[in-house]
């Protein structure tokens, strides 16, 4: 069931609670892969009434950023979350979500001046209040998201104890094309070329976790070993690559039982981050 207007789900989830049923929800901007659909099986899995966002939201997007070229395909993105047994598919213009002048923006701090935050201003302020119209208007009892954007989950996670919101995150393992590329809407951007060139990324966090496995727990010396694997490609320029701890994204010198390696890279004009969970299960 596809449902365009805020007041239309809201009835639809009315009438699901009054049946007892959990509800689930996969917020998204569309142009789906198997990653997006991988939230969607693992909220079926946790949900009894599976829904999924679709919003190309542009006040997360910066100035120079790719808002206006981000991919689009609406009836195929439909037809998939069909087929992965989406109960509701909630695509809303941008009018709905923003219909007046919009004069509140929630931001989560400190968390988000590193990272990709470091270098996507404001971008965590409009994830967060888009996320948080979207738990508003849904009211789920579990919302799904992708270890992909390691980042984003922990400001999620944050914005959700600082306010209460009464709904569990979860988060789901990265889905990675057969070549170990993280699958992301944004791959499209890359030429045939580029495409090989971005296995780069994987290949870096695969020589993390070599050196992680062997013992290794300096922070600086697995991060100086990824770097050089990146720099090896020469269509690649490294943005970040990092150290810190999952949850409170504090840097970590050296490795304790749970760390994420998180890169950010440019391939080309194209933006693509990646990273590796360490002692999570
Ligand atoms: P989008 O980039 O469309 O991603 C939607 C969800 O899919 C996010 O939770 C993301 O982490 C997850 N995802 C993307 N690629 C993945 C992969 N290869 N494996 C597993 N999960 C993957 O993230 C956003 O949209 C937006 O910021 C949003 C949360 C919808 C707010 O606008």
């Amino acid at each position: 069931m596809v449902v365009e207007k805020i007041k239309d789900v809201r009835e639809i989830i009315k009438s699901q609670k009054k049946q007892n049923k959990k509800i689930g929800l996969v917020p998204t901007m569309g142009y789906l892969h198997e990653g997006h659909l991988s939230l969607i099986k693992k909220a079926k899995e946790n949900s009894d009434f599976v829904c999924a966002s679709i919003f190309v939201n542009p006040i997360q997007f910066g100035p120079n950023e790719d808002y206006n070229k981000y991919p689009r395909d609406i009836e195929r993105d439909i037809k998939l979350l069909e087929n992965q047994g989406c109960d509701l598919v909630f695509i809303p213009s941008v009018e709905e979500m923003y219909p007046n002048e919009r004069l509140t923006t929630i931001t989560v701090s400190k968390i988000t001046d590193k990272l990709c935050g470091a270098y996507r201003p404001g971008h965590f302020d409009g994830v967060c209040t888009v996320v948080a119209k979207l738990f508003n208007i849904f009211a789920p009892d579990i919302a799904v998201f992708g270890q992909k954007d390691a980042q984003q989950v922990a400001v999620i996670k944050k914005m959700v104890e600082d306010l209460n919101i009464p709904v569990e995150i979860i988060a789901s393992p990265i889905v990675r094309d057969e070549d170990g590329l993280a699958l992301s809407s944004r791959n499209t951007y890359l030429t045939y070329e580029e495409r090989h060139a971005a296995l780069i990324l994987n290949k870096s966090l695969k020589v993390a976790e070599k050196l992680l496995v062997s013992g290794e727990r300096s922070a600086e010396k697995v991060l100086d070993a990824v770097r050089k694997t990146l720099e090896s490609e020469p269509q690649c320029k490294v943005q970040y690559v990092s150290c810190v701890h999952p949850d409170t994204l504090e840097d970590l010198t050296t490795i304790g039982d749970k760390a994420l390696i998180a890169i950010a890279c440019y391939i080309g004009n194209t933006r693509l981050i990646d990273n590796l969970l360490w002692g999570v299960d």
